[in-house]
């Protein structure tokens, strides 16, 4: 389906962020690593200036950084005042305040943008979407998905999930997936037959506790391991 910017709230998280909610270790961090979803998360830019090997894919990466940027300026403050509004939801450990949110989403766009063109010549950043993805099997040691499969159940189907979640499989020996709510913070409702489906394939799955915690109770993340990458 073509992406419309208007219907996108662009907002990024920090190379810090990834490494919490997916607890990467150094040896995770030497894989190469395909992150689906990315859109003006600050990860590749701030973990390729680290040295390491991270290629993002989005529908969104067919808008210039431009139209990316003035897309975010559009709707953060209502998203702001939304949260504002929802105080019970939210937890502050990470960010300390909404004020410490704004900040750390207005320096991830800014490190995407500046590292954006750069990237996209470097084959970086690639224009991509669920369920079907244009690499080769195992091409990728290590894939991530952060905001996008879960958290979306209402817009996404179990099969979609499924289907997304097989073909992140095939390119990558091992995916993990960060959270595991919906936006109404409740647990996907795809979450269980996806576990079940997959451990049937003979997949191995995890659910692990990790430190980062922004929506109230959205502190898990699933990692799923292909038998042989074990
Ligand atoms: C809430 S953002 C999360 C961005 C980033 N992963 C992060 O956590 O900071 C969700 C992203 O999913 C992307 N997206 C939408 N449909 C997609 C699809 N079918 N496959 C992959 N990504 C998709 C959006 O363009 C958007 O950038």
């Amino acid at each position: 389906m073509a992406m419309k910017l208007d219907g996108v709230v662009p907002f990024g998280r920090s190379w810090d962020e990834y490494v919490q909610m997916f607890q990467l270790t150094e040896t995770d961090l030497q894989k190469s690593i395909l992150g689906v979803g990315d859109g003006p998360a600050s990860f590749n830019a701030e973990g390729t200036k680290l040295g390491y090997n991270i290629k993002s894919i989005d529908p969104l990466y067919k808008f210039t950084a431009k139209e990316i940027k003035t897309r975010f300026d559009q709707v953060v403050d209502n998203i702001i005042e939304q949260i504002k509004q929802t105080p019970q939801d939210w937890v502050w450990t990470y960010h300390g305040s909404l004020e410490g949110l704004r900040k750390n989403r207005e320096r991830a766009i800014d490190n995407f943008c500046q590292d954006y063109e750069q990237g996209k010549l470097e084959q970086r950043y690639e224009i991509g979407e669920l369920p079907k993805l244009q690499y080769r099997d195992r091409q990728f040691q290590l894939g991530l998905c952060s905001h996008f499969l879960f958290l979306y159940s209402q817009q996404f189907d179990v099969n979609f999930h499924l289907q997304g979640i097989r073909e992140m499989l095939r390119v990558c020996e091992q995916v993990r997936i960060f959270p595991l709510l919906t936006l109404m913070l409740e647990r996907s409702p795809h979450l269980e037959p996806v576990i079940q489906q997959l451990t049937r394939d003979g997949y191995n799955c995890e659910i692990i506790p990790v430190p980062y915690e922004l929506q109230r109770g959205g502190n898990e993340m699933l990692k799923i391991t292909s038998p042989d990458a074990e």
